[in-house]
């Protein structure tokens, strides 16, 4: 009797990184003939590639593995398991008592190093043996890997892995381990192969990709040989920690055409305090310093960040001083979260001390302070013609597309004769905090160009 064909289905969770990361476990699995599908009712295996960052996280996926647990009741041949930050950080945890009965419908458990071990974890699995990989490494790479990515215009490539930074609130550096970069050679030449496969956008990532390092060659470098690939390809990056985003880095954006300029850079607190608290390593005059070097230096560029509201001790004085550096900044987009402990990190140690009530009031105003802010910025593109990559239907309105410009601002514009992969001119009609709206496009031959007024 031929047995039937297993089946693997694969649900990330978390950051561009984890989204990165399962299309590598995906290339790994399909590399040793294990079978994937997007439907979790065909699915002889339910792996979820887990995000810690905040608790937040944890809890929803705790919720979903609840909702497999019960699969599991009515189908006990099915094998469940958690990959990646949360396997890493619970693996005592979810095979005990705290887990609430989840850890006894989990068989696998995989950490962010251990992908290679997956295929034989399965098939382990299979023969009733339950199983643990979650050993942290300092070289692997999955340099040899070749992710299986879904079809489309934007692909991502992970630069480097890991982080050394210790910020004091982050569990990263504990569930991801030691920063490790992969070379140079190898990410220019997956960059070719993404280019003649069609790719119109590739995303470089690391936790912080400042920190990149082959040998001699830092990350300018190696974003402006990306960027030499392919003039037709847009680049992108993420994430820069402002300690040590160098002047030659920012030459080389302003420099090269198809590099985006839009810098994602993350300041945490408008309070010197907290920043010193939060073992960031810089105040906020070097922040300050650093945007104006990148605003004179780069034209038209769009700058985000992140922001934390609610860290230990942190007072109304130190919240103002968050929504005055957001004023005087004038960030073009945010992800602003409220503090959350995580167990390990120094922050952990320090009492948790701000009322979740007086967090939700702190983090309220900023993200309303902050759409202010981005609204106002998008009225003024109002009537100016940009520069969007079409992606494809909007999610909303089948009748309209989706796109984005090169300083990361999502475009929606009338469905036309037109690709996704294909640049596009649109004149913005009217905005809001998020979203531009715009005319029926024409094709454009440039990829970039920040405003065409
Ligand atoms: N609580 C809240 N936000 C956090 N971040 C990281 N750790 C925490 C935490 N413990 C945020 C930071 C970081 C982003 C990826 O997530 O702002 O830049
Ligand atoms: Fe976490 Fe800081 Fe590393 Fe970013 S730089 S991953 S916030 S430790």
């Amino acid at each position: 009797m031929i047995e039937k064909e297993k089946k693997i289905y694969l649900e990330t969770y978390g950051c561009q990184m984890n989204l990165s990361d399962s299309e590598i476990i995906n290339g790994i699995l399909n590399e040793s003939g294990l079978a994937s599908t997007n439907d979790i009712a065909e699915a002889d295996v339910i792996l979820v590639n887990t995000c810690s960052i905040r608790e937040h996280a944890e809890q929803r996926i705790y919720g979903r593995l609840g909702e497999f647990k019960s699969l599991k009741k009515r189908n006990p041949e099915i094998i469940i398991g958690v990959l990646g930050c949360m396997g890493e950080r619970l693996r005592n945890k979810l095979q005990g008592e705290e887990s609430k009965g989840i850890g006894q419908c989990v068989d696998i458990i995989v950490g962010p190093d251990e992908y290679r071990k997956l295929p034989n974890l399965i098939h382990n699995a299979w023969h009733g043996e339950r199983g643990i990989a979650v050993q942290l490494s300092r070289v692997e790479t999955y340099d040899d890997i070749t992710p299986l990515r879904t079809n489309g215009v934007s692909a991502w490539i992970s630069i480097m892995r890991g982080c050394d930074k210790f910020c004091s609130f982050c569990v990263v550096p504990f569930t991801r381990g030691r920063e490790r970069s992969r070379r140079l050679k190898g990410i220019v030449a997956e960059t070719f192969h993404l280019a003649e496969k069609g790719y119109k956008e590739i995303t470089l990532l690391g936790q912080n990709v400042n920190s990149y390092r082959d040998g001699d060659k830092t990350f300018s470098d190696l974003l402006k040989a990306v960027a030499e690939v392919d003039s037709q390809l847009r680049i992108r990056f993420t994430t820069s920690h402002p300690q040590d985003m160098s002047d030659e880095l920012i030459d080389t954006i302003a420099g090269k055409s198809n590099i985006c300029k839009y810098i994602h850079l993350p300041v945490q607190s408008g309070s010197d305090r907290i920043l010193s608290l939060m073992n960031r390593n810089y105040d906020t005059k070097h922040y300050k310093q650093l945007i104006k070097n990148i605003v004179s230096r780069i034209s038209n560029v769009c700058i985000s960040t992140d922001i934390i509201s609610g860290f230990p001790t942190e007072t109304e004085e130190d919240h103002r001083r968050t929504l005055d550096l957001m004023n005087e900044l004038r960030f073009d987009g945010a992800f602003m979260f409220k503090y959350s402990a995580r167990e390990h990190t120094a922050a952990y140690s320090l009492h948790d001390d701000i009322a979740d009530d007086d967090k939700g009031t702190r983090i309220n105003q900023i993200i309303n302070l902050q759409n202010t802010i981005s609204r106002e910025i998008n009225e003024k593109l109002i009537g100016k013609t940009v520069v969007v990559l079409a992606e494809g239907v909007s999610r909303k309105s089948p009748r309209q597309w989706h796109g984005r410009t090169d300083g990361n601002k999502m475009v929606i514009f009338a469905e036309g004769a037109y690709r996704a992969g294909d640049y596009l001119q649109t004149t913005i009609t009217r905005v809001n905090s998020a979203t531009l709206f715009g005319t029926l496009p024409v094709l454009s031959a440039n990829p970039n160009g920040g405003t065409i007024v």
